[in-house]
C-alpha cells in the first residue's frame, strides 16, 4: 500500500490491480483508514485519468451486491440526479417513459440536508411501500414497466467507507472521486441504460458549468466503459425546479404535471427532456423526434398519469391521489411570506430554499431524523419576475406554528431583488453522449 500511495503522490497512474488491491483492503480492513486517507489526498492533488476512474468505479461497484436485472425484458433504464431542490422529475419522467414502452428501474435514496429524496416523497402517499425485495422489484418492472424503490441491496459499500473518509479529510471535491462514487452505485444497481441529470447552480453541488460538464463527461465515459448506454443532461439549479419544495407537496405537483397542468413550467420541460434521453439511451425509439411524439401522446392521453397510478397501486399506495392530489394533504399551519420591497427577482439562493423547507420539517439534518411529509413550501417568485412590495414570495406549510418564523427568515434571506431586470439562466445547458458535449442552442 505504501508503494501505491507513493506512486500516486509522485503523479504516477495506478493499474487496475493496484486499485483492486486498495478497494479489497478497504473492505476487509487490510488497508487502514490512515493509508486510505493518504491515498485520497494524493488523488485529490494528482487526479485520476479516465482509465483509472473507470477501473476504480468497477472495483467499487464490485465491493457489494450487484443487482442482476437480466430477467427484465428490454433494456432497463435508470435515471439519476446529482441532487436538486423542488426536483420531482423522477415521478414524472418515470411514468412517461414506462407509458412509452421503456422499463424504468429506479433505486432511490432518502433526502439529506437541503436536497430531497424520491423515497421520502413517495412515502408521503398513504400506504406506499418503498422497500421492495429484488424479486418484487423485477416482477413489478416486468409487469408494468416501472418501479421506484429504496435500495434493498448493499450497493457499493466501498463508496460508503470512502465517502465518510473524504468527508473528514477535505477530499470530497475531486472529479474522479465524485464520478466514481456516483457511478459505482449506478453500475451495481444493474440498469443497462443510465441517464444522469447533472445540476448546475446555486442549489447544486456543482456551482460552475465547466465543472459540471467535466463531471458529466467523466460519468458518461465510465458508464460506457462498463457497457452501459449512458447520457447526461446539464440543467440549471439556480432556483427550485418546480414550485413545490417538500414531500407531499412535490408529489402533488408531479401529479398535476401528468394531469396536463403547469404546461409552461420548467419542471415539465426538464422531465420531458429526461424522459426523451431515457428512451434514447434504452433504444426504445430511433431518434429524438419519435421520442418527443410518443411522450407528447403519453402525456396528452393521460396514459402517463395512469402509469403512475399503476405503480402506486402495485406498491400498496392509495392510487386515488392521481385524480385528487389534494388527498396528499399539507401542514395545517400556513404562512404567506411577503416581500418587503419591490423589484425584479435577480437571485435565489436555492440551497437556502431547501434549508427553509428542512426547517419546516420536510428534511433531515442527520440520517436518523424523522421528516414531516406534510411540511414544505410553494415558491411563488421565479427568477426574472417583477414583484410589487408586499407580494407573496412563497407560502409555507408546517404542522407546528413555531416552525414558520425561522423558515420565513431563511426564505427572505434567500431571495434577492434588484431594480433592473435580471438575466435568467438557461434551463438546459446541453447534453453529453458518447460523442461528447452538445451545448443547447
Ligand atoms: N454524490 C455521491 O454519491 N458521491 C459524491 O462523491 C458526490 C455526490
Ligand atoms: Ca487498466
Amino acid at each position: 500500500m505504501v508503494e501505491i500511495i507513493e506512486k500516486k503522490r509522485n503523479g504516477g497512474r495506478l493499474t487496475r490491480e493496484e486499485l483492486a488491491f486498495w478497494i479489497e483492503g478497504v473492505m476487509d480492513g487490510g488497508v487502514p483508514d490512515y493509508q486510505t486517507s493518504a491515498l485520497l489526498m494524493a488523488i485529490y492533488f494528482r487526479g485520476l485519468d479516465m482509465e483509472e476512474i473507470t477501473d476504480l468505479t468497477g472495483e467499487m461497484a464490485a465491493s457489494g451486491d450487484q443487482v442482476d436485472l437480466s430477467m427484465v425484458p428490454g433494456i432497463p433504464v435508470d435515471k439519476h440526479s446529482t441532487g436538486g431542490v423542488g426536483d420531482t422529475t423522477t415521478l414524472i419522467a418515470g411514468p412517461l417513459v414506462a407509458a412509452c414502452g421503456g422499463r424504468v428501474v429506479k433505486m432511490s435514496g432518502r433526502g439529506l440536508g437541503h436536497t430531497g429524496g424520491t423515497i421520502d416523497k413517495l412515502e408521503a402517499i398513504p400506504g406506499m411501500r418503498t422497500g421492495l425485495t429484488i424479486d418484487q422489484f423485477i416482477a413489478q418492472v416486468s409487469r408494468i414497466g416501472l418501479a421506484v424503490a429504496g435500495q434493498s441491496a448493499q450497493l457499493a459499500p466501498a463508496d460508503k467507507i470512502l465517502y465518510a473518509l473524504r468527508d473528514v479529510t477535505a477530499t470530497t471535491d475531486s472529479l474522479g472521486l465524485i464520478a466514481s462514487s456516483i457511478m459505482s452505485k449506478k453500475l451495481a444497481s444493474g440498469a443497462k441504460a443510465i441517464v444522469l441529470d447533472v445540476k448546475v447552480g446555486s442549489g447544486a453541488f456543482m456551482k460552475e458549468l465547466d465543472d459540471a460538464i467535466a463531471l458529466a463527461q467523466a460519468m458518461v465515459k465510465i458508464g460506457q466503459g462498463h457497457g452501459r448506454s449512458t447520457r447526461a443532461l446539464l440543467t440549471n439549479m439556480d432556483q427550485p425546479l418546480g414550485r413545490a419544495v417538500g414531500n407531499a407537496i412535490e408529489v402533488a405537483e408531479g401529479i398535476e404535471v401528468l394531469q396536463g397542468k403547469h404546461a409552461e413550467s420548467d419542471l415539465r420541460k426538464v422531465s420531458l427532456m429526461l424522459a426523451e434521453n431515457m428512451l434514447l439511451a434504452a433504444g426504445v425509439y430511433p431518434d429524438a423526434q419519435s421520442c418527443k411524439r410518443a411522450l407528447d401522446e403519453a402525456l396528452a392521453s393521460g396514459r402517463a398519469l395512469e402509469k403512475l397510478g399503476e405503480m402506486i397501486a402495485a406498491q400498496g399506495g392509495d392510487a386515488r391521489v392521481i385524480q385528487r392530489p389534494e388527498r396528499l394533504g399539507q401542514g395545517a399551519c400556513r404562512l404567506d411570506v411577503k416581500s418587503a420591497s419591490g423589484g425584479y427577482v435577480s437571485a435565489i439562493d436555492t440551497q437556502r430554499i431547501g434549508h427553509a423547507a428542512l426547517l419546516l420539517g420536510a428534511g433531515r439534518r442527520k440520517k436518523e431524523d424523522a421528516i414531516d411529509p406534510m411540511a414544505g413550501l410553494l415558491m411563488r417568485a421565479r427568477l426574472g419576475q417583477k414583484l410589487a412590495p408586499g407580494e407573496t414570495l412563497a407560502t409555507l406549510f408546517a404542522s407546528d406554528e413555531a416552525l414558520l418564523a425561522p423558515a420565513q427568515a431563511a426564505l427572505l434571506s434567500a431571495v434577492t431583488l434588484r431594480e433592473s431586470p435580471a438575466q435568467v439562466p438557461p434551463l438546459c445547458y446541453g447534453w453529453v453522449d458518447e460523442s461528447g458535449f452538445h451545448p443547447t442552442k
